[in-house]
């Protein structure tokens, strides 16, 4: 299982390349590939800089903010920090390149916005004085950062779909989706949701269809980077999802679910099984209110015949080339992703580090003892499409796999419409 997904992991990647191609032209900015106005400006200015950022859900980022200003009086840091919703700030952050603002200097860079943020001539190129070293880091995460060949963004942390379960309530955890059914009984016996993941109409909606699909033997692109989403494989997957709403085995209410509310959902001991990231592990055993401290198992997404796949997620770190003080962010991007700072990460928040010694790393191992398996999800884990124009190709995952849920239209229909819609968000460029 492991080295098919890994070479399906590949295979995406190399096609996901593919569908970028087909689009023609989206650079609209000065820099365009790297070369020239505005990537020349600025690279050796120091000052003060803002950082900004979707909400900090594990408090990590003041802390350590806090320790590079003592650091540097100089060179302050601001916090920006946007909503927790993966959409707004996405937007926030276009609103801002647009405007060709300088005043967002260091921004965080979801894996799934590099392409079209890169191709715009937005983000800084991490090469020549701005280069940083990514030797030690996880490939799938440099290659998150990375837009034809040219690194934009430094990998911060990584993120890999873990199914948090109730240990209490589930004997041996399921393996696959069917085995996971068939423990709701177990929540309806105890009067509590079975399953549920992210499935509100936004990004985590794509990704947790995309991770039906492929934990299902399907794929949303196939090797060439085209969709391939009219297969037997892929009606199973979304199927799946479809199936546990109209039954009840997701409870009405995931439909509305984003990351926090499915958390809030399960520590509040709502749910026997939850999708989600890692970051949940630190809140659900550490928060006062939390009723699942100490019954919270952890375990690989669900698949067919063994564990399934996970999507690919993460956070990068890019310098706007509208920064007036590329110098000082270069360094704030060097502190945000040293060592010592991936470790508080993943000790402080259970974020996913990008540094592979980290996942061997006896002490942190003891701490953290899924380290291991969450590497093999990060390893293992498939990419969403790599395209410019990703926000039409999520929007047509999103719209269709919600229609699905709902029974709005059937699964078949659903996939097609989807695949005609990435078909032509891939041309539309
Ligand atoms: C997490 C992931 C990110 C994904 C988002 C969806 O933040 O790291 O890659 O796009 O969730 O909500």
């Amino acid at each position: 299982m492991k080295a098919k997904l890994t070479a399906t992991a590949a295979l995406m990647m190399a096609g996901a390349l593919a569908l970028s191609g087909c689009g023609g032209a989206a650079t609209s900015g000065t820099a365009g590939g790297g070369g020239g106005g505005d990537a020349e400006q600025g690279l050796d200015g120091r000052g003060p800089i803002t950082y900004v950022q979707g909400k900090d859900n594990s408090n990590v980022v003041r802390p350590l903010i806090e320790k590079w200003n003592a650091a540097h009086p100089n060179e302050k840091v601001t916090f920006k920090e946007q909503t927790d919703q993966a959409d707004q700030q996405h937007d926030d952050l276009v609103q801002h390149f647009q405007a060709k603002g300088a005043d967002y200097d260091v921004v965080d860079v979801d894996v799934v916005w590099t392409a079209e943020f890169a191709a715009k001539g937005w983000l800084q190129p991490l090469k020549d004085k701005m280069a940083l070293d990514t030797s030690a880091m996880l490939k799938p995460t440099v290659d998150s950062g990375t837009y034809k060949g040219t690194l934009y963004a430094a990998p911060q942390t990584s993120d890999g779909g873990i199914l948090y379960y109730r240990k209490d309530l589930v004997p041996t955890a399921p393996t696959t989706w069917e085995e996971m059914m068939g423990m709701c009984s177990i929540a309806k016996a105890n009067n509590i949701g079975c399953y549920a993941g992210q499935f509100s109409k936004y990004e985590g909606l794509t990704v947790n269809a995309s991770e039906a699909i492929n934990s299902s033997g399907g794929s949303v692109l196939d090797k060439d980077g085209k969709p391939s989403l009219n297969t037997a494989d892929a009606k199973a997957g979304l199927e799946n999802l479809a199936k546990a709403y109209a039954d009840g085995n997701i409870p009405k209410e995931a439909i509305t679910y984003k990351e926090e509310e499915s958390r809030q959902a399960f520590q509040d001991g709502k749910l026997l099984f939850l999708r989600n990231w890692p970051y949940v592990y630190n809140l659900a055993t550490t928060e006062g209110s939390s009723k699942v401290k100490d019954v919270l198992g952890m375990t690989a997404l669900p698949g067919k015949d063994g564990p399934g796949a996970s999507t690919l997620g993460g956070h990068n770190l890019a310098v706007s080339v509208y920064s007036k003080n590329k110098a000082t962010a270069l360094d704030f991007l060097k502190f945000m992703t040293s060592e010592e700072t991936e470790k508080f990460y993943a000790t402080q928040g259970s974020l996913a580090p990008v540094l592979g010694a980290l996942y061997e790393d006896k002490e942190l191992v003891a701490k953290l003892p899924y380290l291991p398996v969450l590497k093999t999800s990060i390893e293992n884990a498939v990419p969403r499409p790599v395209s410019p124009f990703y926000p039409a190709v999520t929007k047509a995952i999103q719209e269709n796999a919600y229609s699905a849920i709902k029974g709005e239209k059937t699964v078949e229909t659903a996939l097609s419409d989807m695949q005609k819609s990435i078909e032509s968000a891939g041309a539309a460029g």
